[in-house]
């Protein structure tokens, strides 16, 4: 019989403290998350120095919180796994020095997790992957296409070259005076609209897997701004549903086409933008008329948690890779495989 695996997953690499038990990978024992979302409000984004506080005052809380909703004491772990990067420097330092902290305390293997590694391996807490895997991550930083050929092995076929998909949201959002993060607005208003306007659709040079928001994002600031120097008055709702339509059909066609390209057998969205409604319902179409299987975890699971780290830290341990004391947070870490 093999023993049970329980790892302590630690993510604070934006404006949310979270630690999570996992149970072998795939097995949520306990998922706390303390969003900071109210603090960076009235700033319309997510201000670093603020976040770097809020983790601090909360880290020792969410990591008690964790380990007391799971009912375990630190001797029963096998391992602390963190966010290493990429993200916030101030905000990942607190996160990793918790876990250096803890691991040395309680005398813990520790592991250094990639944030996006995590935003993908939340779907193995709702269903074994399957290789080769196409994983669509995207979120308020990143937008990726990544090719799995198995468990620790990316590749990164496709990527955004200016703006992440959920930047572009909560850019366009805060020119329509929606609050932050305005990705979901856009959303709900985009449903409620009976109009739309055109705006271009980005696709790049022929074949290529990259994407481009920021030119979107600028077509439609100067469509309101050209509409305001007429006196025009255009219903925010035709502005969602519009800019929303474009982002939906590129990701849409450009996820569709790279798994049938590289014949996978899965795809799996991962990131806050993964809970958009247009795009879950645009890309479950798409993939239900390929025959090609494809999940999108929970929303709770999309957004970042700890458990999602504890999940990809996990294989990485099982694949006896370990992170030393002089661990350090990682702002612009690259995704490499666990070789
Ligand atoms: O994954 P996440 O929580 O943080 C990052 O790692 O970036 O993603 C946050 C992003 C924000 O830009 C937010 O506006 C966007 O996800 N988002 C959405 C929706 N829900 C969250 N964007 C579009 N539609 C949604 N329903
Ligand atoms: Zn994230």
């Amino acid at each position: 019989m093999t023993e049970d695996i329980y790892v302590l997953g630690i993510e604070t690499s934006c404006d949310e403290t979270a630690a999570s038990v996992v149970k072998n990978g795939k097995e949520i024992i306990s998922n706390v998350v303390a969003s900071q979302i109210e603090s960076h409000k009235r700033f319309g984004g997510v201000v670093p120095e603020i976040a770097s506080r809020h983790h601090v005052e909360q880290i020792t809380l969410v990591i008690e919180e964790a380990l007391t909703q799971a009912g375990m004491a630190p001797n029963e772990l096998d391992a602390v796994a963190v966010t290493e990067g990429p993200g916030l420097v101030g905000a990942l330092l607190v996160g990793v020095n918790a876990a250096k902290a803890f691991a040395f305390a309680h005398q813990l293997p520790l592991v250094g997790v990639h944030h996006i590694a995590g935003h993908i391996y939340a779907n193995r807490l709702e269903q074994e992957m399957e290789f080769p895997l196409l994983a669509l991550v995207i979120s308020g930083g990143h937008t990726e296409l990544v090719l799995m050929k198995e468990h620790g092995d990316f590749d990164v076929i496709g990527e955004t070259r200016d703006d992440a998909a959920g930047e572009a949201y909560d850019k366009v959002a805060r020119t329509l005076n929606l609050p932050y993060p305005g990705g979901p607005h856009i959303d709900r208003l985009a449903h409620e609209s009976d109009g739309a306007i055109e705006f271009p659709r980005v696709w790049l040079e022929e074949g290529s897997y990259d994407f481009s928001f920021s030119g979107l994002k600028s077509s439609v600031l100067n469509y309101l701004h050209n509409a305001a120097q007429r006196g025009e008055e255009i219903p925010p709702e035709h502005i969602a549903a519009g800019f929303q339509n474009s982002v939906v059909e590129v990701v849409t066609a450009k996820a569709v086409r790279a798994a049938a390209q590289y014949k996978v057998r899965q795809v799996i969205a991962a990131g806050g933008v993964a809970a958009n409604k247009g795009l879950r319902t645009s890309l479950t179409a798409a993939f239900d008329e390929k025959g090609i299987p494809f999940y999108i975890p929970p929303l709770a699971l999309c957004t970042d948690n700890a458990a999602m780290i504890a999940a990809a830290g996990t294989v990485m341990f099982e694949k006896g890779i370990r992170g030393t004391m002089a661990m350090n947070g990682r702002p612009g870490m690259e995704l490499a495989s666990w070789t």
